[in-house]
This record gives structure tokens, sequence and C-alpha cells, in this order.
């Protein structure tokens, strides 16, 4: 039998995960409540399909996607299971239960979530299941982001967090293992780091939003585009390196202090007022368009797989 994936779960990321695992050469069996499950199950069939033609794949190289009816039959065959239901730490040690007693004794068990740790959706698993529950956790479109935080509790067995490497790696991703649990995971910290920095620079008059994402786009969006954090520093250190970048400007950056930030909704008016002004009132297909067809740019300059679209 075929290596079968279960995707609990298709909102914007469990469709994502779906059209990459099946265009990967899996059979996915798709479930959540939604009453257009159907309709959603077979854009998807016609999304792989046509992405297969256009790329001249063989049919052999595809996989599949079947919609199913329930939890347990979705996980029922499955050695991968990627849950993408709502971000409820409620919810998601319940639905863990259900899937972790219906699923093969040697499944992966993942979930995309953004904050809630395997560590407290696995608390009341036994030790056997919980060893196998572990953080995926994709950027948004998982199907074109290469990169898949995966995040170990400490009950995750170290053969779980391989399998998670290996699994996301056999469908064109870039997985990096966490070395332990921490809120918010590495990506999303570092996107709050410069979120408050952003929002307190328009807040206190400094710059405007547009020109403040126009200074990103222009200088360090497009360095980090081709370089990590480390590796800047280390490249514009001079012949020292990184010990150059932090003896000449790092420690003096580090004591640039930090200005008033208010992130409530009278706080924010402004940066709101700023953004639609630039942006439009709501968010544009056409702005997401250009954006994801400047991220595919990015990828294929660097040599990265960019053909997944769902287009
Ligand atoms: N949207 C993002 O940018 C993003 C990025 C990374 C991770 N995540 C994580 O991915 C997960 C899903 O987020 P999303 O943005 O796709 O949410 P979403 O609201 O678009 O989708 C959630 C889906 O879960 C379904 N659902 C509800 N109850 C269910 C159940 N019992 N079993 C199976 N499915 C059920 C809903 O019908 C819905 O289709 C969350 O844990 C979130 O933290 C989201």
């Amino acid at each position: 039998m075929s290596f079968c994936v279960a995707v609990i779960g298709a909102g914007t990321i469990g469709r994502s995960f779906a059209w990459l695992f099946a265009r990967s050469g899996y059979s996915v069996a798709v479930f959540d409540p939604r009453e257009d499950l159907a309709e959603v199950v077979s854009e998807l069939q016609a999304a792989v399909s046509a992405d297969a033609a256009a790329h001249n794949m063989l049919a052999s190289e595809l996989g599949s996607l079947t919609l199913v009816e329930s939890v347990e039959t979705a996980v029922a065959q499955a050695s991968f299971v990627q849950e993408s239901g709502p971000e409820d730490p409620q919810a998601k040690p319940k639905l863990f239960a259900q899937i972790a007693a219906a699923a093969p004794l040697d499944a992966v068990l993942a979930t995309s979530s953004s904050t809630i740790p395997a560590s407290l959706i696995a608390r009341q698993l036994p030790t056997q299941a919980a060893a196998r529950v572990i953080v995926g956790h994709p950027f948004n479109p998982p199907h074109l982001m290469p990169l898949v935080e995966v995040v170990p509790a400490p009950a995750t067995s170290p053969d779980t967090v391989e399998r998670a490497l290996e699994f996301y790696r056999s469908c064109g991703r870039e997985p990096v293992a966490l070395n332990r649990e921490v809120r918010g995971f590495v990506g999303n910290r570092l996107q709050n780091a410069l979120m408050k920095e952003a929002i307190s620079l328009v807040e206190n008059g400094v710059i405007s939003a547009p020109d403040l994402d126009a200074v990103m786009k222009n200088s360090l969006g497009l360095r980090w585009s081709a370089v990590g954090q480390f590796e800047a520093m280390h490249l514009g250190g001079g012949e020292k390196g990184i010990r150059g970048f932090m003896h000449h400007i790092g420690t003096s950056f580090a004591e640039i202090g930090e200005l008033p930030l208010d992130l409530s909704d009278a706080g924010m008016a402004e940066v709101y007022a700023q953004v639609e002004q630039a942006y439009g009132q709501t968010p544009s297909d056409a702005g997401a368009e250009a954006r994801d067809r400047a991220q595919r740019a990015v990828l294929e300059s660097r040599g990265q797989d960019s053909t997944h679209s769902e287009e």
C-alpha cells in the first residue's frame, strides 16, 4: 500500500497542505466537518491535475485526494497525520485523543498549530501516542513557503522528529527542528519583534506605514531573502566576521531604546488608517498575487522549488 497521509481540517492551511501532499505523490485522506468539503476536495483535485499537466508529470508521480466522513476513517491507514483544525487549546487535545485512538500505532501525529505546544495537545494521551505527537508549523501558504518548524515536546521521541523532517523534505519543504518548545516558536517570535517595532515607529510619527514597508522591501527584506540574521552579521563584519560586526556596531545597536507602543484599537487607529489608505480598505487579490509572484521569483533564483501553485 502507498504511504497514506491524513489531513484533518481543510481551511486555509489544511487545503494548502493537502494539495502539497497529493502533488508530492501521497494518498491523502481529507476530513473537515465543513459542509462544502466535497467542493473543496474536487477543486483541489482539479488543481493537482492541472499542475501535473503543466509540469509534464507522469500519472505515477501524482498522489490522490479522497474526501472522508470522519476523523477515524481519515487516519485509519495514515503513516502521517497533519492536523490543521481550529486554533483552540480545548479542542486540539480532544481531537488528538480521537486521532491517536484510530491511527496506526506508528503514525506520526503532527499539528499545524501556531501557538499550542505539542506537550499541551498530548498531555492526556498514553505515553506511546504522546511520543508521536509533534508540531509541524508551516508558514502560510505551506505549498509555497519552504519552512516547516518541527517542534517536539519533552515526551516526543527522537524518531518522531526524524520522521517528520524526512516527510516534509519528501514534499520539497525545508523543515527545521527546534531543540525545545517555546511560545511562538522561532519564526513568529522574530516576526513579532519586528511587528512591534514597525507599529511603534508609525505610532510615534517617525515614518508612514507605506514608507516603512518601502524601507523593509528595499533593504532588510532583500537581504533576508538571500541570507539569515547570523550569516548577514558574519558577512558584514569585515575580516573578523560576526566578532567585528559586534565590536563595530552590534553593541551600539543593542543600546537603541524602545519607543512607546500601544496595541489597543485606539492606539492603532493611525496605523490602520495609513495601511488602508495605502493598500485599500480590504486586502486585494492583486496584492496577494503580486506577493506570491515575487516570492516564487525569489525561490526560483535560489534554486528552490517554486513550481507548486494552486491556480
Ligand atoms: N492561517 C495561518 O496563517 C496559519 C499559519 C500557520 C499555522 N496555522 C495553524 O493552522 C491551523 C489551521 O489554521 P487555518 O488558518 O487553516 O484555520 P481555518 O479556520 O481556515 O481552518 C480550520 C478548519 O478546521 C475545520 N474544523 C473545525 N472543527 C474540526 C474538527 N473537529 N476536525 C477537523 N476539522 C475541523 C474548520 O471547518 C475549518 O475548515 C491552526 O492551528 C493555526 O494555528 C495557521
